[in-house]
């Protein structure tokens, strides 16, 4: 059997890795193209590196833009790259724009599309990752779901019951297998955080371009800067805006996008994460460690049921609710985030030759 992956963007590239590792070992032929959606070292090669994922077979190498653009230049590139391959089953992973664009084209080449994190649902269509998770699952042969609740939402969709196969969250695997090596970078104690701390990431557009919001949410930290340590490694995309609008950020340490185990590290001992983040809301719940989402809704309501999360909606309440928050020992974790979820999806595939 023959399977090719696709990667793109940071938050896919944890999935991959024990999927691959799991696929690996069961004897079965594998691809990895990355079509280069990031670039940046900090936001991609790094976690090759760290996680031990061979290097890409093929990078697409289609950098920033808009979404149509993108898209639009990850359709154009991968359908040779398919053709050439002809693998058993694409297979690909959440819901960034590389997920959605190469899920197109395997669908009107007849080849198979495996979706690892099917039926997350945000019913918000100004996400951008709403809409890529919609047409992905409607494209896909295998809806490879991360948690429990996601097959009702499919089955409501219309997705019949032999095409969705329960498998459990990949990027727990990752976390899991990880904790070790963060441990070992000894980067939280680098940098004195000694529990008492915060975590931010920020990144969405739906907050980042808003100055308004942004401006709030940073009036906000610079408050939990004055009795806390408040580190917020920010994406591209949000230092550009930082600089931009000028915002005072009085108090907070600011850095570059941190690497995969640095961050984990600074996450595990965290007294709580503020984020937009999927993987960060997962994460958390995972370990325990109370998550403030900045978001009207989430796609991962789980984590909010069963684990840490709770969504901010009123942005001014965000120091308060932080200050309160207590930590979850032993953590509470759903159905399926036990470690394995690799070695499900590897399986689910081989038996689908
Ligand atoms: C993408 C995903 C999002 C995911 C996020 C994680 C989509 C629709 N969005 O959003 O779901 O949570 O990745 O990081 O696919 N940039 C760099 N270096 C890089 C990559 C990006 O400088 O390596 C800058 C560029 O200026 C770019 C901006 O960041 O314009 C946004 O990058 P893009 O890939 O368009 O989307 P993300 O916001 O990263």
């Amino acid at each position: 059997m023959k399977i090719l992956h696709i990667v793109g963007a940071r938050p896919n590239f944890p999935k991959l890795a024990p999927v691959h590792k799991a696929a690996r070992a069961l004897g079965i032929e594998q691809i990895i193209v990355h079509t280069g959606q990031h670039y940046d070292e900090a936001m991609s090669a790094g976690f090759f590196r760290d996680l031990d994922i061979p290097a890409p077979d093929v990078n697409l190498e289609v950098g920033s833009g808009s979404h149509a653009a993108q898209t639009a230049r990850i359709i154009e590139r991968f359908e040779p790259v398919l053709l050439e391959h002809r693998p058993d089953w694409l297979v690909v992973y959440g819901d960034v724009n590389s997920t959605m664009a190469t899920a197109i084209v395997a669908a009107k080449l007849g080849v198979r599309i495996a979706h690892v994190e099917a039926g997350l649902r945000s019913n918000d269509r100004t996400m951008p990752e709403e809409i890529n998770r919609l047409v992905t699952d409607r494209l896909a042969d295998l809806l490879l779901t991360p948690s429990t609740d996601a097959e009702a939402t499919l089955r409501a969709e219309g997705e019949p019951a032999n095409e969705i196969v329960f498998v459990g969250n990949v990027m727990i695997d990752t976390l899991f297998t990880s904790l070790p090596k963060a441990e070992q970078t000894g980067f939280a104690q680098k940098l004195g955080a000694t529990g008492n701390h915060i975590v931010v990431t920020l990144h969405r557009p739906s907050n980042v371009d808003d100055a308004e919001r942004l401006r709030t949410v940073c009036a906000e930290l610079v408050e939990l800067a004055k009795t806390r340590q408040v580190f917020f490694p920010a994406h591209p995309r949000t230092q550009q805006q930082l600089k931009a609008l000028g915002i005072d950020l009085g108090g907070i340490t600011l850095s570059d996008p941190i690497a995969y185990f640095e961050m984990l590290d600074l996450v595990r001992n965290a007294h709580a994460v503020i984020t937009d983040s999927g993987g960060l809301q997962e994460e958390t719940t995972a370990l325990g460690i109370p998550c403030f989402t900045l978001r009207p809704n989430t796609e991962r309501p789980i984590t909010v049921v069963e684990g840490t999360n709770q969504l901010v909606h009123d942005l001014t309440t965000l120091s308060g609710l932080v200050a309160q928050a207590i930590r979850s020992v032993p953590p509470r974790r759903p159905a399926g985030w036990d470690g394995k979820a690799g070695e499900r999806v590897a399986q689910a595939l081989l038996d689908r030759p």
